[in-house]
């Protein structure tokens, strides 16, 4: 249909010029369909997103590009979605009160049915459970077997292990990484020495230093160790007021600012996130000197400065909030399976959604700082909507293939959970539009799966939603998935061999020969592929292989993981899968 020629007879738009009119069909284009499930009854029964979280994702997306986004000029350039010309369909079913099973089911089913190409999920449980009864995993499986991708966050339940919540292998579960543009917020001591502290900090202070008092020198009624987290009733409005707060935890910037300190210090925890007054965060060294300055000095000062922007040469780094594997459901399907932004990412928000927790914070903006593995999961569902706009007929699978074996490597050696932190690593999206090669399963394959987890067919069907069975006598393990990842959990100290059946499809041109490289520098793991070298004819041929990994002398201590990786390469295209070993222990 030729909207122009609908839009200016049912509008009677003509008097608009061209610049006006191609703006006003980008905003009416993009959202194209909003619906509201509300089972919970939650008070909030309305499409219109008064949280900001769903507007956030989606812009991260298919958001259109726009010139000149900053959060009152902090973090200030250009904001577009991973793909722009995208238009986007929005299921509302999270509330205050939650996020109910139901009204997840019933949005994959309209999604399905509204012929969505990309489903963008950033909401999950904690710990996940069984797939049959995951709402997340029974609405992508039947996305899935409609031919349509479904990405998930991976979780925000990091660092610690096994807290990833989505575990299914017919959805990609994201993690979060740090981007280089890192966002400061500078404490400047009466001494001249400056610390480049942590918050999204948008306020400007009148004055260039303001006296600095400790909490636990502004009490007359706590302990000092009560006290100097500047917590509950402890500060006294006249020790505090007009000056600038130490506390040692955020915990007390709020009775801080309460008390009538213009500013507050304290120390750093994880990421830095928007604060509602003048507050900056520091690390621990940061913090000992400010400390030291402060018993050290007469008349100590401090000024906290607006946030800037920094580069920052260590990322990516996989977020502390990022969930980590083990997968506690399939233990041989690594999880989360790639990491992408997901720190301190401007993307577009509600101006009727809050900008902060803090009830007196009445600021409304088109653009709010987030972070999150809901703000990661979106960059890689635009991946996917890109990688679909130039191969519409892929499968899900290969999508997913694509996606996880074009990811660049991260340095593993830089976590303790490596490979269960970052799966195969950081998603690179003009690789993935070419993978080479493709790891493809399809629905048959899953519900094979499911069968060699044990589930019988009437479980299998609680998932599927069809009449899929399990064969009489199911064989195999989740590991013999065709799955572009590899991982199993082995035994504290003891030998093992595991062998990995995979099977490869020529997604790149006909001729074309492949040699397998083992990248491997644990010495607790030995990796074979056999044959090493897939020579293929044609063009979506396909060639299998064993993998096969020996070990042994894992250990809780020393060694709690070992990973390789396998990759596939003709000279053009790398194709690389991570393997990983590890024992089932509490590595966090
Ligand atoms: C600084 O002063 C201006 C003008 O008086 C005022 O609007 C602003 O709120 C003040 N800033 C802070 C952080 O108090
Ligand atoms: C300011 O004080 C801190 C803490 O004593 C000290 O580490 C720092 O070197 C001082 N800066 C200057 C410029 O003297
Ligand atoms: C990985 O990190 C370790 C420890 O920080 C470092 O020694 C090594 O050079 C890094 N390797 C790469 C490839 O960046
Ligand atoms: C169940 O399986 C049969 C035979 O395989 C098929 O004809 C039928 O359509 C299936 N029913 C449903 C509900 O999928
Ligand atoms: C692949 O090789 C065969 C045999 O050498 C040849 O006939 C065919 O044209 C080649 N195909 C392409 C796409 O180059």
């Amino acid at each position: 249909m030729n909207q122009k020629e609908k839009f200016s007879k049912d509008d009677g738009a003509e008097k608009v010029d061209e610049s006006q009119y191609r703006s006003l069909i980008g905003c009416l284009m993009k959202v194209i369909g909003a619906q509201l499930y509300n089972s919970l009854n939650d008070p909030d029964d309305s499409v219109r997103d008064r949280d900001g979280h769903g507007s956030h994702t989606a812009s991260t997306a298919a958001g259109n590009k726009i010139k000149g986004a900053s959060f009152y000029g902090v973090a200030e350039g250009s904001a577009r979605g991973g793909v722009p010309s995208a238009r986007i369909a929005v299921y509302k079913v999270c509330f205050q009160s939650g996020c109910a099973d139901a009204d997840i089911l019933a949005a994959f089913d309209d999604a399905i049915s509204d012929g969505v190409d990309i489903i963008s999920v950033s909401l999950g449980k904690r710990s996940a459970p069984n797939l049959n009864e995951d709402s997340l995993a029974i609405g992508s499986f039947h996305a899935m077997a409609k031919g349509i991708l479904t990405l998930n966050s991976a979780g925000n339940g990091g660092p610690n292990t096994y807290s990833v919540g989505s575990v299914a292998p017919w959805m990609v579960s994201v993690a979060a990484s740090t981007t280089d543009r890192q966002i400061i917020t500078k404490v400047v001591l009466g001494n001249g020495t400056t610390l480049a502290g942590s918050s999204i900090n948008t306020f400007v202070l009148n004055g260039t230093e303001f006296p600095l008092v400790y909490g636990k020198d502004a009490t007359r009624t706590c302990d000092e160790y009560e006290a100097q987290l500047c917590s509950g009733d402890c500060l006294e409005r006249s020790l505090v007021e007009g000056k600038i707060i130490l506390c040692r935890s955020i915990t007390g910037d709020r009775d801080a600012h309460e008390a009538g300190a213009v500013g507050s210090i304290s120390q750093e925890f994880d990421v830095p996130s928007i604060v509602p007054f003048p507050i900056s965060t520091l690390n621990e060294e940061e913090f000992r000197m400010i400390e030291t300055y402060y018993i050290s000095t007469k008349n100590p000062k401090a000024n906290i400065l607006k946030s800037e922007s920094t580069k920052d040469s260590s990322a990516p780094v996989v977020a502390s909030f990022s969930s980590r594997g083990p997968n506690t459901i399939i233990p041989e399907i690594l999880k989360p399976d790639i990491t992408a932004p997901g720190v301190d990412i401007l993307a577009a928000y509600s101006p009727v959604a809050p900008v902060t927790d803090e009830a007196e914070d009445k600021r409304s903006v088109k653009y709010t700082i987030l972070s999150g593995t809901s703000m990661s999961c979106p960059h890689v569902a635009g991946i996917a909507a890109y990688i679909k706009t130039f191969h519409p007929d892929w499968s899900p699978s290969a999508i997913q293939s694509a996606l996880i074996t074009t990811a660049w490597p991260m340095n593993g050696t830089t976590y303790d959970d490596g490979e269960l932190a970052f799966g195969s690593g950081h998603v690179d999206p003009v690789k993935a539009v070419s993978p080479g090669l493709v790891y493809e399963a399809l629905k048959a394959d899953y519900i094979n799966m499911m069968c060699s987890m044990g589930y019988d067919t009437k479980t299998v069907r609680l998932v599927s939603g069809d009449n899929s069975s399990c064969p009489k006598d199911t064989k195999g393990s989740p590991k013999d998935l065709n799955y572009p990842s590899m991982a199993v959990k082995v035994e504290e100290t003891k030998s093992f061999k595991v062998e990995f059946p995979r099977t490869v499809t020529n997604f790149g041109s006909a001729n074309s020969t492949y040699k397998a490289t083992v990248i491997n520098t644990n010495s607790h793991i030995k990796v074979q592929v056999n044959p090493d070298i897939l020579s293929f004819k044609l063009e979506k041929e396909k060639k299998s292989f064993v993998v096969t990994v020996v070990g042994q002398g894992l250990d809780s201590i020393e060694a709690p993981i070992a990973a390789a990786s396998l990759v596939w390469s003709d000279g053009t295209h790398s194709v690389r899968s991570p393997i990983v070993a590890y024992i089932d222990r509490n590595i966090g």
